[in-house]
């Protein structure tokens, strides 16, 4: 059996010196990326029976040469303990503003610790770990491989950071190389399955409507097109969510893309990937602890405070705080001083979302006896954060026999007739249905077994 981990979007943050203090409504915990990367290297190489570790980019913060300095020392490290290391590299890893152009120092980049990495450069700095032992490489993108991972296994290793804006995908000519190497490894009587960046399936159904940019390119023509080839999973991250979603296209091709969270977010998640036979089975864990302070809570605790802080400060914000709330709102692109002109409605609105219950809002919306009893108490703020929270760590559990489950589906059949016409815009025609597809998801996020040859999706 072959053992494979993979971490995604490690984010690594160096500086030098480092801040004290990074953007605390920032996701990801910045400051501690490098503490979270060490414990989960640590955990991988203590494990005593697995070899290979993946990458699937956003390695850095934002493409520093500080911090591939440290990715690439890191790397090394886990090399020379006899394990093989293989990565690619994504959006957030070179300057994707100045694309070509050389920094205004004139220095080259990895001889200045404050300027950023071109991209060109990359394929030279992480050759070490994939393209040096590579099977094939893509010659039309410069950056894609084929790793032989043990006899009879192949994985394609793909960039898909595209031009960094509107599209990160494949073009026509890494297509058609791709399908050429899935044809390849038929013909060599190989499995082959492939990691890349951005998501080939909705992590979330909201994921599309909130963010199509960060799809990938094209991505239902291109993922039935690579299913229908015969690549039956993909392994992706970028969204920063835990999810595996399962589907077969019109043409029967049963196919998954397994989404795995930022390593130095919340949950702190990796995956464990086992290859048996004709069986690729995927687990998750999550680290275990993290050096530094951490106020007393345990790795997964600090890592949901840090991850609730923006939207819990946002709400809070809005009711007590209105100059905490304007300096928030820059973050979105509006004005200050467009917040601070409308103190009073936003504190009043503040309150009232601070204060609402489940109950209170089913007496509001004229369904308080549609929502269930056990509901009613709960806070609407709350239940709003954790739905959040359980879409990012795959544990999107309330279904529709669960109380808070009938009370969504409560307050969204009030809400339809009121929301039609925006619902339109976006794609929703069945309000109820949509919210239940956000706060459930029935097929796991944690584990799967995939058969390589064909097969339905089996769960545990
Ligand atoms: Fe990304
Ligand atoms: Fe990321």
């Amino acid at each position: 059996m072959l053992k494979l981990w993979l971490f995604t979007d490690t984010h690594l943050f160096l500086r030098d010196p480092m801040p004290v203090q990074a953007p605390r409504t920032d996701q990801k915990c910045m400051l501690e990326s490098a503490a979270i990367l060490d414990a989960a290297l640590a955990e991988f190489l203590d494990a005593p029976d697995c070899d290979i570790l993946l990458l699937a980019g956003d390695l850095t913060c934002d493409g520093h040469a500080a911090e591939h300095r440290g990715m690439l020392e890191r790397l090394h490290r886990v090399q020379a303990a006899g394990k093989r290391v293989l990565a690619i590299t994504a959006t957030h890893d070179c300057d994707q503003a100045k694309r070509g152009e050389r920094n205004e120092t004139g220095l080259p980049p990895l001889e200045h610790p404050e300027s950023k990495v071109f991209r060109e450069e990359l394929p030279g700095l992480y050759y070490a770990f994939g393209a040096r032992d590579a099977i094939a490489r893509c010659e039309a993108d410069g950056f894609s491989y084929v790793a032989q991972l043990a006899p009879g296994y192949r994985l394609l290793c793909l960039n898909d950071d595209g031009n960094g804006r509107g599209f990160c995908g494949f073009d026509e000519n890494v297509m058609a190389w791709i399908l050429a190497q899935i044809e390849d490894a038929r013909a060599a009587g190989d499995y082959i399955f492939g990691m890349t960046h951005h998501p080939s399936l909705p992590p979330s159904p909201i994921y599309p409507i909130i963010s199509k940019r960060d799809m990938l390119g094209d991505w239902e023509e291109c993922t039935r097109t690579l299913a229908n080839a015969g690549l039956r999973c993909l392994f992706t991250g970028h969204s920063h969510m835990l999810n595996i979603a399962p589907i077969v296209t019109p043409e029967g091709s049963p196919y998954w893309d397994i989404n795995t969270s930022a390593l130095c977010g919340y949950p702190g998640a990796y995956r464990v990937i086992e290859l048996e036979d004709n069986l690729l089975r995927v687990r998750t864990q999550a680290i275990r602890d993290f050096a530094g302070e951490k106020n007393g809570l345990s790795a997964r605790a600090y890592l949901q405070r840090h991850f609730d802080y923006l939207l819990r400060s946002i709400i809070e914000s809005a009711a007590n705080d209105i100059a905490l709330l304007s300096r928030h709102a820059v973050g979105f692109s509006v004005a200050p001083e467009k917040v601070l002109k409308m103190k009073i409605p936003i504190t009043l609105a503040g309150k009232f979302a601070n204060k609402i219950t489940a109950g209170g809002l089913g007496t509001l919306l004229l369904c308080r006896r549609k929502i269930p009893k056990e509901a009613r108490p709960l806070l609407v703020k709350e239940l709003f954060l954790e739905f959040v929270r359980n879409i990012f760590a795959g544990e999107e559990s309330y279904s529709r026999e669960t109380p808070v489950g009938q009370a969504v589906l409560a307050v969204a059949k009030r809400l339809e007739p009121i929301l039609r016409k925006p619902l339109a815009k976006i794609g929703v025609t069945d309000l109820p249905a949509f919210m239940l597809s956000l706060i459930y998801d029935d097929s796991p996020d944690h584990w799967v077994e995939i058969d390589l040859e064909g097969g339905i999706p089996t769960c545990p």
